[in-house]
């Protein structure tokens, strides 16, 4: 069956406290509505919409860089969450298969619990809504099931003492096919405690109409809505915990786990050892057998089998680990090949450069990439010796089996094989140093008697 995502993200959020959209707020380095994209990714959707309101332009941005065939719809004003959907309406005319509406602020429903949805709307019923079993149900719309049908849905606002009693909530999510779903939104009215369309009415629209409407039920935990930073934090921890979880049964060893965070892409191969205190920010791929000592940081790079990385190293986007390739401590590499087995061991900058396999770098080297307005890229070949306190201003070259003498600054291409030297050169002066001492101490001396 054909499938379409409707995901709800206009609302501001007023409880975040912040100038950003609600939805624009990360776990794990992305965005609310992305979480929730990812978990609709799982019916593989042929179409997905995102109903954007509050801070739309930001929001459409963001989310066309995620996904380039995502469909935005623009709710100008927040009428409710029937309005919202029915805003999505232009965008999936013609469409022929079935509908279901997340919510942007909602990042943890699974995969299985969508599936579960489509096979109940598979076994036929029309209307299929999400629902769990609150402990605490609070304000959450409440689902009244007669005889193990959905009779309707009622929000809290507009609930009676009796109907406050029941304590199988409305998660939002709810499934039916595309066209019937906007059909039953236009017998959607707004007379209600809040004066606005509510989604869920479409329950009670589709009773009166003979057909029927189903509840599949999911832990609580996974319909966590964000609505506060408090609540933002909470659902960080819960992403990490469980990305933690996943992480060690890949079968990778955390030998502190709950200082390791990872980002919400991040993959690390089998017998990988990450250290205490390392973070993950998106786009890492670390493969197998690799070790990220204590105190990393990396983002947007590729560590392959083998390498070790840190203690207190950056790897930032664009760096790429060969096979047992080294980077060692308060070395940060940007876009840069390490080749393989070559080492850039000790506080170090090389960025916008290839360091070729077998090539040590030594402490204190800088590729000086950026002249303040364009970045040059700086070549080292295979088994190339760069002194301590190199600086290669860029663009620049050293050849294979080539050597640059410590404290060098190299400004000339290096050809295969051959050595740069370029430093000051070096004097010593017998009893110079003895006699300024003396001169030193003694104009101490005078100041401190005359004061
Ligand atoms: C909604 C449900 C309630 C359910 C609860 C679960 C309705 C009327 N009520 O209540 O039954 O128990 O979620 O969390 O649906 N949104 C828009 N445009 C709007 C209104 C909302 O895009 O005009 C979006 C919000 O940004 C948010 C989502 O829809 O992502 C839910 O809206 P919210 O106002 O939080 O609904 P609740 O009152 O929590
Ligand atoms: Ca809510």
């Amino acid at each position: 069956m054909a499938t379409a995502l409707i995901v709800l993200a206009a609302g501001m959020g007023t409880r975040m406290n912040s100038d950003l959209p609600k939805v624009m707020h990360e776990i794990a380095g992305a965005p609310l509505f992305a979480h929730a994209l990812a978990s609709g990714a799982a019916l593989s959707p042929d179409r997905a919409v995102l109903v954007v309101g509050h801070g739309a332009e930001m929001v459409g941005a963001t989310a066309k860089d995620i996904d380039p065939d995502i469909i935005i719809a623009v709710q100008e004003e927040q009428l409710g969450t029937g309005h919202a959907v029915l805003q999505a309406r232009a965008a999936l005319e013609g469409f022929d298969g079935d509908a279901i509406v997340l919510y942007g602020d909602t990042p943890f429903i699974r995969p299985e619990t969508l599936e579960a949805m489509a096979q109940a709307r598979a076994d036929g019923a029309d209307v299929v809504v999400l629902g769990f079993e609150a402990a605490d149900p609070g304000r959450y719309g409440r689902l009244i099931v007669n005889g193990g049908t959905l009779d309707r849905i009622v929000e809290f606002k507009d609930a009676s003492d009796e109907e406050r009693a029941v304590t199988l909530c409305n998660s939002g999510v709810i499934a039916a096919d595309t066209n019937l779903l906007f059909d039953l939104l236009d017998g959607v009215g707004n007379d209600n405690a809040a004066g606005e369309y509510y989604l869920p009415d479409i329950v009670s629209v589709a009773r009166a109409r003979g057909l029927t409407a189903t509840v599949v039920t999911c832990d609580e935990a996974e319909t966590l809505g964000i609505n506060s930073r408090a609540e933002l934090a909470a659902a960080e921890g819960v992403f990490q915990t469980r990305a933690r979880e996943a992480a060690l049964g890949d079968g990778v060893t955390l030998i502190a786990r709950d200082t390791v965070f990872f980002a919400h892409d991040t993959v690390i191969g089998r017998d990988s050892v990450i250290e205490p205190n390392v973070i993950f920010g998106p786009g890492v791929t670390v493969e197998s057998n690799a070790r990220i000592r204590a105190f990393s940081h990396l983002e947007g790079c590729h560590v392959s089998r083998g390498a070790v990385v840190g203690p207190f190293a950056r790897l930032r986007p664009g760096a790429e680990l060969a096979n047992n390739a080294k980077v060692g401590n308060f070395v940060e590499i940007k876009n840069a090949q390490i080749e393989e087995g070559a080492k850039v061991n000790h506080l170090s900058y090389v960025g916008d450069a290839r360091v070729g396999e077998h090539a040590n770098i030594g402490a204190g080297t800088i590729t000086c990439n950026y002249d303040g307005v364009s970045k040059h890229h700086t070549d080292i070949g295979a088994r190339a010796f760069i002194g301590s306190n190199t600086c290669l201003v860029a663009p620049v070259s050293v050849g294979d089996d080539a050597m640059t003498a410590t404290g060098t600054v190299v400004t000339k291409n290096v050809a295969a094989g051959a050595m740069a030297v370029g430093r000051a050169k070096m004097e010593v002066k017998p009893g110079l140093a003895l006699k300024l001492f003396e001169k030193l101490k003694a104009t101490k001396a005078r100041r401190q008697k005359g004061s």
